[in-house]
């Protein structure tokens, strides 16, 4: 079985949890170690599910996770579903000790924090679950015939599900406040610079752009689009190869409202959390 540890008790977290605590296929895989989030209230509001002995404690997760090692607690997997800044801060420290599962990819947006990490997996593995991103495996094997020529990935959300910065921020607000039923073009370029602006909408853009590294976070095209017409998480994917080859998929996955995870992502998430095993060093998508 393998040892593991959750980070981030939001929708995903919950929903790995109770596969892992209750449901036997995942319970005969995984040994829950700890979980931690960043506000001790909601473990305290679900101690029913996850009781007392399995919270990651201290007063911040960089020491709560020391403590844990130094206490001679074992772990073979990290399973981030938090926040980027979970990543760029503790990834490095994470994988001097088990192999590292990243839920929140657009923190390898930053070049810094993917430095890091692919240094730092010299031992143990990075895992980018392939979430919402269709087709991940055919991006990559293109890349590595060197026929990948174009990627293009559009992603709409309700306008409620976005989690932006300025100044995309108070555009969505205005959008929000006005009577249009039109959708909004937020942003057309690179994947970089939108994933430091939508760091938890663009994860799939990301790792596509990731998994497409020839053209990579600078030549990837972005588009994100507001809409308020439903709930649904719309992603499609424009792949280019040579000779006017092209491939274009639409993935339509219902979400609950203001969700930024997609209903059937969880699902994804989960059976990519069976494959995070096995590879050795380096970054490797599941
Ligand atoms: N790879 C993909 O395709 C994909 C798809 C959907 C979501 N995600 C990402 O997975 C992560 C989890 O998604 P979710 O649906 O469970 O989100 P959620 O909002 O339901 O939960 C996020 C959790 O992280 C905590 N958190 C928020 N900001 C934090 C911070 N700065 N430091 C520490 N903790 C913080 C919240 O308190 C919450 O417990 C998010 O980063 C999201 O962007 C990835």
């Amino acid at each position: 079985m393998r040892k593991i540890g959750i980070i981030g008790y939001g929708n995903t977290g919950q929903f790995l949890c109770r596969k892992i605590l209750t449901d036997p296929k995942y319970a005969a895989e995984f040994d829950l170690k700890f979980v931690w989030n960043r506000s001790m209230e909601r473990l305290k509001a679900h101690r029913d599910t996850i009781p007392e002995s399995l919270w990651l404690k201290g007063e911040t997760l960089e020491s709560a996770f020391q403590n844990y090692i130094q206490n001679d607690g074992e772990i073979d997997l990290i399973v981030e579903v938090a926040h980027p800044n979970v990543v760029r801060d503790c990834g490095g420290l994470f994988l001097e000790h088990a192999d590292l599962y990243v839920a929140s990819i657009t923190a390898l947006a930053d070049a810094n924090t993917e430095n890091i990490l692919r240094e730092k997996a010299n031992k143990n593995g990075v895992y980018l679950p392939s979430g919402a991103a269709w087709g991940i495996h055919d991006v990559q094997k293109m890349n590595q015939l060197g026929t990948l020529r174009g990627l293009h990935v559009t992603m709409r959300f309700n306008a409620d599900a976005l989690r932006l910065q300025e100044p995309l921020k108070s555009r969505l607000q205005t959008y929000i406040q006005s009577n249009t039923q039109e959708e909004l073009v937020l942003y057309e370029g690179n994947v970089r610079d939108i994933a430091a602006l939508a760091p938890n909408n663009v994860n799939t853009m990301t790792c596509l752009a990731l998994a497409g590294s020839d053209l990579g976070l600078d030549g990837t095209q972005g588009c994100l689009i507001a809409q308020k017409e439903h709930d649904a998480h719309i992603i499609d994917i424009e792949v280019e190869g040579p000779n006017g080859f092209k491939v274009h998929t639409r993935r339509y996955n219902p979400a609950k409202k203001g969700a930024v995870t997609g209903d059937e992502t969880y699902n994804s998430f989960l059976i990519s959390l069976l494959k995070a095993k096995g590879q050795g060093a380096g970054v490797h998508f599941c």
